[in-house]
């Protein structure tokens, strides 16, 4: 994407933290209200509201093209909003340069300035503050020591591995202390085992320091592992914002089960609702589930179930209501792929589900016929509208 604003930092900032009000020392540390982006007539962010509490982490996840980096760019001033107010830290950052916004930056593509020193890159956002030379000396250090990479100030970017780089780019992006750091796939460059660890790093030093960060990924595992909160975004809407766990076991919407880990989904007509608990007629079984939107009794609906809440009994083929939810099934393929086993079931409807569970000693394949079980809490009912 372009950026329709973009500056480098060039004046004194205008933060002055030290006078926040009251309200700014008790309200969310970032408070997103109503922005949207349009280019022409395409939305690229529609209408959205977002909080963060100071110390929070919490990360944009959704597919390309959601509308993530978008929403990034208008907090860091890049992207002028089509509508709404930013504020940070209790004062109106809306119509801010983004110098003059106390925000941090880390992206994967906000490389260091490779004729500056590292000392030097670091040094940057408190210059641009106007900190007093000594000052400037004294947070270098420090930040130097937080990231655990004491030694290369005078090193150059080019003499530093990618990994090294982006530590470098971490420590620049918090120096200053901003109320709020913003990273964008910040990671996204680096090999497996290498994000893995600065995943660690970045989430311990967070929490060490109690900065207020909002990161951008489209790893789901990365922002499972990473966050606070997730804010969930598709087709330039906010889905659903909510603790990793929460959105794992109670997605309010059909995309957000689908996105983070895996469903199986099953198509059904509601039969009855009683509070956020319905029955589904799903060929000729009667299954029970959690309603987790409006449905009504003859409407049609889908159903998830993740393959780790399934289980199978064999030699059996019960679809009874004495079976709690009972499908009945054949084993299509079974493969042990290391710590988990994956199995391939065949439901008389012609549905393929698949279950998962740990790999044991005693993990044998299951031939033939089986009953697909599952508990009415691990059943998702999804009605139209979701
Ligand atoms: N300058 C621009 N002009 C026109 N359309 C744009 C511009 N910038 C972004 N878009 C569109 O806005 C939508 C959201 O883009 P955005 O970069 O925010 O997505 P994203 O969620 O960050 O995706 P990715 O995961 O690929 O980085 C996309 O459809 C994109 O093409
Ligand atoms: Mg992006």
């Amino acid at each position: 994407m372009s950026f329709e604003t973009a500056s480098i930092p060039r004046v004194e900032g205008a933060n002055a933290s030290a006078s926040a009000s009251a309200a700014a020392l008790t309200g969310p540390k970032l408070r997103v209200s109503g922005v949207s982006k349009r280019y022409g007539d395409v939305y690229a962010l529609k209408e959205s509201d977002l909080e963060l509490r100071q110390g929070e982490f919490v990360t944009l996840l959704g597919p390309s093209g959601s509308g993530k980096t978008t929403l990034l760019m208008m907090i860091a001033g890049l992207v002028k909003p089509t509508s709404g107010d930013i504020w940070i830290d209790g004062r109106v950052a809306t119509h801010q340069q983004p110098y003059e916004r106390d925000v941090g930056m880390m992206f994967q593509s906000y490389a260091l300035f490779p004729h500056m020193t590292v000392g030097e890159n670091i040094a940057f956002p408190l210059k641009m503050k106007g900190a007093l030379k000594e000052r400037v000396r004294e947070a270098v250090d420090e930040v130097l020591e937080q990231i655990k990479l004491p030694s290369v100030r005078n090193r150059f970017p080019a003499e530093l591995s990618g990994g090294q780089q982006q530590r470098i780019a971490l420590a620049r992006s918090i120096v200053h202390r901003p109320s709020v750091v913003l990273m964008d796939e910040p990671l996204a460059a680096l090999d497996k085992s290498l994000r893995t660890h600065m995943q660690m790093e970045i989430r311990q030093l967070q929490q060490e320091l109690g900065i207020t960060v909002l990161y951008v990924t489209h790893d789901q595992e990365e922002a499972m592992t990473m966050s606070d909160r997730i804010c969930l975004m598709n087709e330039a809407r906010i889905e659903q914002v909510a603790a990793p766990s929460e959105l794992y076991f109670s997605p309010r919407t059909v995309f957000a089960a689908g996105f983070l880990g895996e469903s199986n989904c099953l198509h059904g007509i509601v039969e009855s609702v009683d509070g956020t608990t319905a029955r589904v007629r799903h060929g000729g079984c009667l299954l029970e589930g959690r309603l987790m939107n409006a449905a009504k009794a003859g409407e049609a609906c889908r159903l998830m179930v993740r393959p780790e809440a399934i289980r199978m009994v064999a030699g059996q083929r019960h679809a009874d209501q004495a079976h709690g939810n009972a499908i009945p099934a054949d084993v299509a393929a079974h493969v042990i792929g290391g710590a988990v086993s994956r199995t391939s079931l065949r439901t008389d409807s012609g549905v393929l589900l698949a279950a998962t569970q740990l790999t044991t000693r005693s993990t044998a394949a299951p031939a033939g016929g089986v009953t697909v079980t599952f508990s009415a809490q691990d059943c998702l009912v999804f009605g139209a509208g979701a």
